[in-house]
């Protein structure tokens, strides 16, 4: 096998998606679109990966990281003269180059590694992944001779009447010989309408000078879609939804509803885990097996044991345990562990707090930069009292505390082990461990009161 490096064209400003947004960095299912191919350019075994930056770089470096090395193109001036910036990494090496461009996020690996594969093959200068499109309407048209073979690529835009019909499109996915492609982008030219230098010229040229020039079809367009607007960026949305969608089902994870379950694509979830509809499963989440989600409910960067049930509620950032009851209508903010066996019940709210095992939250409360012990029981509508306006303080509660009903735990405080604090109690000193806390005022009962009132006669 050859040396491998790839080029991912990343510099365009997108007019046509009309955004603040740099185009490859529109997310689809979570993930900006260039780190969709970047990170199936990652899966082949290739030497240097270089992304050609432009309109948005740092945003773009920042996105993609260590993941590729970058060349800047100071001014758009079509893709071939993109490829060319890459000259200072790749010019002088020997291999193969696939370049792919960073708006066609459903791209796979696979399709990649067989279309390096047929290029090899056939010994070619350069392989073009070709598609049939129902609609080719903005692609470059695949124009073959009468043996069938290809000789140019010509875009939607500079294309005759008779070109126009054609419906085999260039995905802007190619393979080339690292050398030739260096040589043949200097002779690009850019006399056509949109007066840049095209990348799929480089085809021409190349079987101009009596090179080996091919295509390999994939005969899933969906997979080589390119996003231009806004219109094709929700067809890859949907595209990409269906592909993960079908991945988890194969892998066991039942969903009720796929057209209305929407999973990220770095989402890990268990076997025989049941998502109800309207689920949203976000960022870098881990779900364990025989997990019951939703209905609607929101997950995001969340990792979250076996057996957990959690039911019309949102968790971020947080580690969710295994045997975890959560919800109907429960909020669980980022920093928050909640250990195994915990429940937290309907209109409670949980912020960067541990909660330990088999404790339990049931009903109306907020627990917030607290350290909950274990088999704790929180009573409806009991608060911790975090924060002055100004500060936020820590709520200790050790283990198999009772904290009855609609009572203010004002931080810093701790309650002692095995203690208890009254319904009704707000309490702003810490409480020994064993002993019963009240802190109200007593209850006094006039009799007969309400006959000396005037209103009652
Ligand atoms: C391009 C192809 C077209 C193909 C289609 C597939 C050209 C001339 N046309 O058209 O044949 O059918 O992709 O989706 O290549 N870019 C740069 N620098 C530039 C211009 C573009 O980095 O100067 C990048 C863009 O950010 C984008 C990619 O190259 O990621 C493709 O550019 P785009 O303008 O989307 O080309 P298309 O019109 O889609
Ligand atoms: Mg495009």
């Amino acid at each position: 096998m050859s040396n491998r490096y790839a080029v991912i064209l990343a510099a365009g400003q997108g007019t046509r998606m009309k955004s603040k947004l740099y185009k490859v960095l529109h997310p689809v299912c979570g993930k900006p679109m260039v780190q969709h191919v970047v990170d199936q350019v990652a899966k082949l075994d290739i030497q240097d990966i270089v992304t050609i930056t432009g309109h948005g770089a740092e945003k773009v470096k920042a996105q993609l990281g260590a993941k590729s090395v970058y060349a800047l193109q100071e001014e758009q001036l079509g893709t071939a003269h993109a490829v060319m910036q890459a000259a200072d990494h790749l010019e002088n090496k020997e291999g193969v180059t696939i370049v792919v461009c960073g708006d066609t996020p459903l791209i796979k690996a696979e399709t990649m590694e067989a279309l390096f594969a047929h290029h090899e093959k056939t010994n070619a200068k350069a392989t073009v992944l070709t598609a049939f499109a129902e609609n080719p309407a903005g692609y470059g048209r695949i124009v073959r001779n009468s043996q069938g073979h290809v000789e140019k690529i010509v875009e939607h835009k500079d294309a005759s009447e008779e070109e126009l019909k054609l419906q085999e499109i260039n995905t802007g996915t190619y393979c080339f010989d690292n050398a030739a492609l260096f040589t043949a982008l200097k002779k690009v030219k850019n006399d056509n309408v949109q007066g840049e230098y095209y990348l799929p010229d480089v085809i021409e040229i190349l079987k101009t000078e009596g090179e080996i020039v091919t295509a390999f079809g994939t005969n899933d367009f969906e997979e080589t879609l390119g996003v231009n607007d806004r219109v094709a960026l929700a067809q890859a949305e949907l595209f990409m939804k269906n592909r993960i969608n079908e991945y988890h089902m194969r892998a066991g994870v039942s969903l009720i509803d796929p057209s209305n379950t929407y999973i990220g694509s770095d989402v890990e979830i268990g076997s025989d885990t049941v998502i109800y509809p309207g689920t949203v499963i976000s960022g870098e989440t881990k779900i364990g097996s025989d997990c019951t989600i939703g209905p609607n409910s929101h997950l995001e960067n969340c990792e979250i044991g076996d057996r957990t049930v959690i039911r019309q509620s949102a968790a971020f950032d947080s580690q969710i345990g295994s045997d975890v009851q959560i919800g109907p209508f429960a909020h669980i903010r980022p920093q928050s562990n909640v250990h195994d066996e915990v429940k937290i019940g309907n209109f409670v709210e949980i912020k960067k707090s541990v909660i330990e095992k088999g404790s339990k939250v049931s009903h109306l409360s907020y627990i917030g930069d607290a350290e909950v012990g274990k088999d704790v029981n929180i009573g409806c509508g009991a608060i911790t009292v975090n924060y002055d306006g100004k500060n936020k303080f820590l709520t200790k509660i050790e283990n198999g505390v009772f904290i009855g009903c609609n009572s203010n735990l004002v931080a810093p405080v701790t309650i002692g082990e095995g203690a208890y604090v009254a319904a009704g109690s707000t309490i702003t000193e810490d409480v020994p461990g064993e002993a019963l806390s009240i802190a109200r005022a007593r209850q006094v009962n006039k009799e007969n009161y309400v006959q000396k009132l005037d209103i009652k006669k």
